[in-house]
């Protein structure tokens, strides 16, 4: 949620531009850069993509010191006036911010009682005014004051013309520094960073960067000096050598994506001694959107195997209800990004209150996995398209091991069926593969589905959180509306919904429920509806959409392909911007 990206050093005005393309996935509203030369500051901005500013920015224009944003508007509409950075009225300092600035309005009434003219709606701007304001001959002192002001989250890159070195401030908003190849980085992703700098630092909150060619200080918000550890960078893909879009590409590395994740659970291990496992009465899955719905599928699964309460929540609501947290809770966040604001927040719910927390996340080095006791790296490598695909597979294998493992510990699950389930995952990569080399069915049905006034995907027990996956991956980038529900559950309601031109799509791969699903396949499409069936059997009157058998506390990680498939091809045949869809952003860094 907003891109933000500064740097010193050679190049800063096409690295920074190269930067912002890379980091488009967190917004695509409207993009700017400010680029410092002998003039001062000068600052380019556009609404839309970043190619649009590529396009504005004079060829060849050169500069040590830019800085650079990509837009997700929260406060103001989506247009080039809201597009950061900002200047102060003076010109003197420019600035990009990632998050919100909570008591904004206080300080713009404020600013504007001092004679204060804004330029845009947005709660950006009045950092620019602050710094201005507090300037006194010392920058750092101007951001410290400034910085002691705001309240909320953020991420603040500042470029002067007072000073050579850019300045930042972080607080709950993701900020790495990088150095290397000659230059100094500021930027919201670590991934987008290393492929410059050779050692990275994550900033931790409420602290103050100095960034120059003298090198890197940190401070806090009294200017006394904050220790901060630099690693090395890890080799990153360039993401211009990716043809077409990335959701596709993310789907077709599912296969090898899980055999790494194993590896990698294997490697780290639960993390947790025999002791602390079995003094925990209840567990908590935490998330939001399609990490919630793997918290929901491991859930399901974790009931059949475990002797307490497994609870799937969403972090969101989490924060504001009263569930149950004490010493013998264990409460895993899930969440690609590890940036999410709702589950960080959740996170630091559970901290309060003494629960034992625990990451499982695609980035390390994010604020959830720094906030928690400990971490589990799913190992899905880059996730570049808005909807997420590869992580929810990789987020269920390293869960569904974790939970296995808690189970052994516990005496719940005998060995053999742990070690005969924990082998079986090695068939998931072939029988996923067999999908993908199918996909022209899938393409195919896409033509069924993208007609469709709505789409409901039913299923039962652990293939409800299937369907609630495939329903949110064709609603988000097809804008077909669309629903989940426990096939059961449409009796009660949403049977009034079914009529020509609606689809459903069922999950069915539990033998034992066969005939109730047979039974919710014939109300549905004695009432007009049309009916596709994700299974290994085979149903009347419904499209077979064919998935090969796997072990069955396994099988969520095979079914939802045909779905994040199905949903990937409809988007397509509509003509919708598969990867950066409306509305949307990647990382959601705000509650
Ligand atoms: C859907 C999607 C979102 C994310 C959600 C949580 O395709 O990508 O629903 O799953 O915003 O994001 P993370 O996992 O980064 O916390």
């Amino acid at each position: 949620m907003c891109g933000i990206f500064g740097m010193i050093g050679g190049g800063a005005v096409s690295n920074t531009l190269r930067a912002l393309k890379y980091l488009e996935y967190r917004g695509y509203d409207s993009a700017g850069i400010a680029v410092k030369g002998d003039g001062g500051l000068k600052i380019y901005k556009t609404e839309g993509r970043i190619q649009n500013l590529v396009d504005i920015v004079p060829q060849g224009l050169q500069g040590g010191t830019a800085i650079g944003h990509t837009r997700w508007a929260t406060h103001g509409a989506v247009c080039a006036e809201n597009a950061h950075p900002f200047y102060s009225p003076d010109r003197n300092f420019a600035v990009v911010h990632n998050g919100i600035i909570e008591n904004y309005l206080t300080l713009k009434e404020e600013l504007i009682s001092q004679g204060a003219e804004f330029s845009s709606a947005t709660d950006s701007e009045t950092v620019a005014h602050l710094l201005m304001r507090e300037y006194n001959g010392d920058v750092l002192e101007a951001v410290q004051k400034t910085a002691k002001q705001l309240s909320g989250s953020f991420a603040i890159v500042i470029a002067t013309t007072y000073d050579q070195r850019l300045f930042a401030v972080k607080r709950r908003s993701p900020l790495v520094v990088g150095i290397g190849n000659g230059g100094v980085y500021l930027c919201s992703d670590i991934r987008c960073v290393s492929r410059w700098a050779e050692q990275v630092a994550v900033t931790p909150d409420n602290t103050i960067v100095v960034t120059g060619s003298d090198g890197v200080y940190f401070y806090d918000y009294e200017g006394n000096a904050v220790q901060v550890d630099f690693f090395d960078a890890e080799e990153v893909e360039e993401m211009e050598q990716v043809k077409g879009e990335f959701m596709i590409k993310e789907i077709y590395e599912i296969p090898e994506r899980i055999r790494l994740a194993k590896r990698e659970y294997m490697r780290s291990g639960l993390q947790l001694n025999a002791e602390t496992v079995r003094k925990f009465k209840r567990i908590y899955l935490i998330g939001c959107g399609t990490a919630y719905n793997s918290g929901l599928q491991v859930a399901a699964v974790a009931r059949k195997l475990l002797d307490i309460d497994v609870l799937p929540v969403i972090a969101s609501e989490f924060i504001y209800d009263n569930y149950p947290v004490d010493s013998k809770t264990l409460a895993f966040f899930i969440s690609q990004s590890g940036e999410t604001a709702d589950t960080i927040r959740a996170c630091e719910k559970v901290k309060e209150q003494g629960g034992c927390t625990y990451a499982v996340t695609n980035t390390k080095s994010s604020q959830l996995a720094y906030a928690c006791d400990r971490t589990a790296d799913i190992s899905a490598g880059g996730e570049f398209a808005v909807a997420s695909t590869k992580a929810y597979n990789c987020q269920l294998i390293t869960l569904l091991l974790l939970m296995l493992d808690v189970a052994k510990i516990r005496g719940t699950l005998d060995v053999e069926l742990y070690d005969r389930v924990v082998a079986a995952v090695d068939e998931l990569p072939e029988a996923i593969d067999n999908i993908l080399n199918d996909s022209y069915d899938i393409a195919r049905l896409a033509d069924e589905v993208k007609d469709c006034s709505a789409v409901f995907f039913i299923g039962r027990t652990t293939d409800y959180p299937t369907a609630a996956e495939g329903s949110l991956k064709l609603k988000e980038i097809s804008y077909i509306h669309s629903e989940a529900y426990p096939a059961g559950e449409l009796k009660h309601g949403t049977l009034a919904l079914m009529e020509e031109g609606v689809g459903v799509v069922a999950i069915a791969t539990d033998g034992d429920l066969k005939e109730k699903m047979a039974l919710s396949i014939k109300e549905v499409v004695a009432r007009g509806a049309k009916v596709i069936c994700v299974s290994p059997y085979k149903f009347e009157n419904a499209i077979p959409l064919a998935i090969p058998a796997v072990d069955k506390l396994l099988i969520g990680v095979v079914a939802v392909v045909p779905l994040q498939l199905l949903a990937y091809y409809t988007a397509k045949r509509l003509g919708r911007d598969v990867d950066k869809p409306r509305n949307l952003a990647k990382s959601v860094t705000v509650e």
